[in-house]
């Protein structure tokens, strides 16, 4: 029997396609559902009691909305903030997006990693408990930008970001005491992964980025293995809930991840 039902992936703006690509690749049949909360973008630097207020309550609008299958809170800050509130809120399975911090000290031969994230998430109890349970014998060195959130938004609208622009975010990071050692960047913020190349590319010397995409793409199959899927496949479709400008300008990149419809909420 066909079922219709899509995969729904939040974010507060196009972070989430870094999220949503991967899990498409390995799902190519799953109708897919983009919402980018465009009204109250950027989360970064919100305060914990908006986020923890807002994010519920436009997914409990969305479920009912949309009826998803599962839900994949592609964002860093609403899933380190809000996770349990939405599971506590909502009847359908919830995957959420935190920094990878287990891969990143997995892989890091100095023990010293970074973690490159919103202002926000990186000042989360979360991640301190991450670094505690999976890098405890790592040094890990946090920083916030939310200027990084703007210039992969303007990336994907087709601005690319400025070498010395990237350089100081980066800066951010390597200069503090001991980021001389940094070996491994955890991208802990969905937007960083669509200018992964472009990071990679000012960093003064050779150093690996990670991020949660594929994790989570795996999650996803497994917890939707068996499931039946639509007979025919079913165009994805992006939903913002301010369609201003900006939303505008995303279309065509919207559609090389598969969206063709681009609708307001
Ligand atoms: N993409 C989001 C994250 O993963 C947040 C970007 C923002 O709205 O500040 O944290």
């Amino acid at each position: 029997m066909s079922d219709d039902r899509p995969i729904l992936f939040f974010d507060s703006g196009v972070g989430g396609l870094s999220v949503l690509a991967p899990t498409a690749g390995l799902l190519p049949q799953a109708p897919l559902v983009y919402v980018a909360d465009s009204a109250g973008f950027p989360y970064g630097t919100r305060s914990e009691a908006e986020i923890a207020a807002r994010v519920p309550a436009l997914l409990g609008r969305l479920a009912e909305r949309f009826d998803p299958r599962l839900i994949v809170i592609a964002c860093n800050t609403a899933s380190t903030i809000a996770l349990q509130h939405v599971r506590a809120a909502l009847d359908v399975p919830i995957v959420g997006t935190v920094p990878a911090i287990k891969p990143a000290a997995e892989s890091s031969k100095t023990r010293v990693i970074g973690v490159l994230g919103t202002e926000a998430t990186v000042r989360q109890p979360y991640v301190d408990d991450l670094a505690a349970r999976f890098a405890g014998d790592c040094t890990v060195l946090r920083h916030g930008s939310a200027e990084l959130v703007e210039m992969a938004e303007a990336a994907l609208a087709g601005t690319a970001p400025g070498p010395d622009r990237l350089r100081a975010v980066l800066e951010g990071l390597l200069d503090q005491p001991g980021g001389e050692r940094i070996d491994v960047i955890v991208n802990a913020c969905t937007h960083f992964p669509l200018i992964k190349g472009d990071l990679a590319g000012v960093a003064p010397r050779p150093i690996a980025f990670v991020d949660g995409g594929a994790g989570i793409a795996r999650r996803v199959a497994h917890l939707t293995q068996g499931q039946s899927w639509p007979e025919k496949s079913v165009a994805g479709k992006a939903v913002f809930t301010a369609m201003d400008a900006r939303a505008e300008s995303l279309r065509p990149a919207l559609a090389r991840y598969g969206l063709v419809q681009v609708v307001a909420l």
